[in-house]
């Protein structure tokens, strides 16, 4: 049977697709190549949320193909996921190297689709088309990590696309309309995960806090996802619940009150808030105002005062002026991010945004870029020097890439913590003293706590 290398860009969503589709093709016998140079088959799992995504993938497809088929011919090339289905067939105009492009409903028909191009039966197949269900369709991971060992932790995806059209966003019309998965079916999935020795779920969807809305009612003042998320709660043998990610829009007191109800539920949120700019916010369609998202950090810091607060925060949005950008400074300030993505406005095909006027020079969005950076990371390195001395309980996956004995895990807050440690220790729930920290991470000593 061939072999196949997949390669992932962008969101959690892409890798859990990624694993999906290669757990699908090893059950039908294909095995997985550790690189590129020796598969038969290569996938690229695409991104489009920002043109930078887009343009990588196109230029590593191209170097593949002048690489890889002029040795061995019958290599099967193909993209799959977001600009696949936002480019189709034109990927193959513009890459005749290209056999297969399948759209983000079709993972599921991956292994028939590779069946038909390497019998011969057919040369190029596009798949785009929507699919009724597509939502449930790939249920089956493998629990590969990068050896063989147990995976334990393991996203889980909830729900599929977003009907918010935030006015920057591409992914309404490349994830297409929302639709969750019912809450037995969510359960099960977790439950076969946790019998294959997961230990922390983290459940998935472009839109979180939409889960279910419109096929599951409300039951004593707890929101569909609420429901899904106390149903997981239950699962023996589950130790930790995350969820990514939430819009601040559908945050309602149900879920703030979950994490104080909930002890699974980690104490870390990432809630994206884009500007600090009530004339952007509108602008960008988000649904919610600076003080309605100051109003629900404020909430949630009450209901667990160690909460780690992430964000994702767009820079030059179209019409940006140093004042909305000074908003988004001094919220930044007001809240103090314990991390923030920070992406430039990326122009995208089919949004409202990449027509409206005063778009931001280039060298300005840079220049913005770089201040709220510098701001947001001397935030978060502060946030992690007063953890120094601290004990964490963290979740041990297993080896750091820094070296053999150095083990990987993380805080309930979603904070990285490295300890000397061995292969026994994965999987574990320890307690480590902070030592000292590293730029986005903590290093612990389990031992300095038995020591107490
Ligand atoms: N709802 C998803 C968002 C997917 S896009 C989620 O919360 O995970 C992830 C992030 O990319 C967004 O939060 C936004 O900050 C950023 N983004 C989206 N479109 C963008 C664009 N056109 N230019 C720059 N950044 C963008
Ligand atoms: Fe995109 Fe806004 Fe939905 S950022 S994924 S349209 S909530």
């Amino acid at each position: 049977m061939p072999s196949v290398y997949i390669k992932t860009y962008g969101c959690q969503m892409n890798e859990r697709d990624s694993e999906a589709v290669a757990a699908q093709l090893v059950a039908k016998g294909y095995s997985l190549a550790a690189t590129e140079k020796t598969a038969d088959v290569i996938l690229l799992n695409t991104c489009s949320v920002r043109d930078m995504a887009e343009q990588k993938a196109i230029g590593k497809m191209q170097n593949i193909a002048a690489d890889v088929r002029k040795n061995r011919p019958d290599v099967v090339l193909g993209f799959m996921g977001c600009m696949a289905q936002s480019r189709g067939k034109q990927l193959i105009d513009q890459l005749p190297d290209v056999d297969l492009v399948i759209g983000t409903q079709k993972f599921h028909r991956t292994a028939d689709y590779l069946d038909e191009i390497i019998q011969g039966k057919r040369a190029k197949i596009v798949d785009v088309a929507a699919e009724q269900g597509s939502e449930a369709t790939i249920k089956e991971h493998i629990l590969f990590g990068k050896t063989t060992t147990k995976a334990i932790t393991a996203f889980v995806s909830i729900m599929q696309g977003c009907n918010q059209y935030c006015t920057f966003c591409i992914v309404p019309y490349t994830r297409g309309e929302e639709r969750s998965r019912t809450i037995p079916d969510v359960v099960a999935e977790c439950r076969q995960l946790v019998a294959g020795g997961v230990r922390e779920i983290t459940l998935l969807g472009q839109i979180v806090t939409s889960y279910g809305k419109r096929d599951i009612p409300i039951k004593d003042g707890k929101s569909a996802f609420v429901q899904l998320l106390e149903a997981v709660h239950e699962i023996e043998g589950l130790e930790r619940i995350r969820f990514t990610s939430p819009h601040p829009k559908g945050y309602g007191d149900d879920l703030v009150e979950a994490y104080g109800r909930l002890p699974k539920l980690c104490e870390s949120a990432h809630l994206p808030v884009q500007s600090g700019s009530d004339r952007l916010l509108k602008l960008m369609h988000r649904g919610y105002n600076r003080e309605r998202f100051s109003g629900i950090i404020e909430k949630l810091r009450k209901v667990q005062p160690g909460m780690g607060i992430t964000t994702d925060i767009i820079v030059g949005f179209p019409g940006e002026t140093e004042a909305d950008f000074e908003e988004t400074m001094s919220l930044s300030r007001a809240i103090r991010f314990d991390n923030a993505y920070i992406f430039k406005y990326s122009p995208r095909r089919d949004t409202p945004a990449a027509s409206m006027p005063d778009q931001v020079p280039q060298d300005i969005l840079e220049a913005r870029h770089a201040r709220l950076l510098e701001l947001i990371n001397g935030i978060a390195a502060k946030g992690y020097d007063e953890r120094i001395g601290r004990t964490e309980q963290i979740l041990v996956e297993g080896e750091s890439k820094k070296g053999p004995r150095r083990m990987t895990g993380r805080t309930r807050c979603n904070k990285i913590v490295l300890f000397d440690g061995s292969e026994r220790h994965r999987g574990q729930l320890m307690d480590v003293k902070i030592t000292h920290t590293g730029s986005f991470t903590l290093y612990g000593d389990p031992a300095i706590v038995n020591l107490d």
